[in-house]
């Protein structure tokens, strides 16, 4: 991959991701002992989540004002809306339309509506590190 442009988004990408569309990313030619870049360290503010994609799969990095960086899959359990979308609570991300909470595991922390007890299961986390920028 060849990268002209120093402010563009770093996207890497296996050899068939074009074809794969909507993955699943253990079925792609990437190394699960490797770590892929999918985004600048600045581009995800404290207190903000953006949305990425790796291997065709939408992923929204989240990154609290206190803590580290995390990612989940940018789908929310409940209707799909992007997790992307919503609004960092602390060490949780809040989706926009109906205000299901998921924490850092991807686990269902809050749905305004129910018991906690009766939380949904959530949604699929990924390991996230920053660095080097
Ligand atoms: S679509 Fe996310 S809470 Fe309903």
């Amino acid at each position: 991959m060849t990268q002209t442009d120093p402010a563009a988004p770093v996207y890497c990408a296996p050899a068939n991701a074009a074809e794969a569309g909507r993955v699943d990313i253990r079925t792609v030619r990437s190394n699960p002992d490797y770590w892929y870049p999918v985004a600048w360290s600045r581009e995800v503010k404290p207190g903000k989540t953006i949305g990425t994609r790796y291997a065709g799969l939408p992923i929204a990095l989240v990154r609290p004002k206190e803590g580290p960086v995390f990612a989940l899959e940018d789908r929310c359990a409940h209707r799909q809306v992007p997790l992307s979308k919503g609004e960092v609570k602390g060490d949780s991300v809040k989706c926009c339309y109906h205000g299901w909470a998921y924490g850092r595991s991807g686990r269902c922390i809050d749905v305004p509506y129910l018991a906690r007890a009766s939380s949904p299961t959530g949604c699929a986390p990924f390991p996230a590190a920053s660095r080097m920028g």
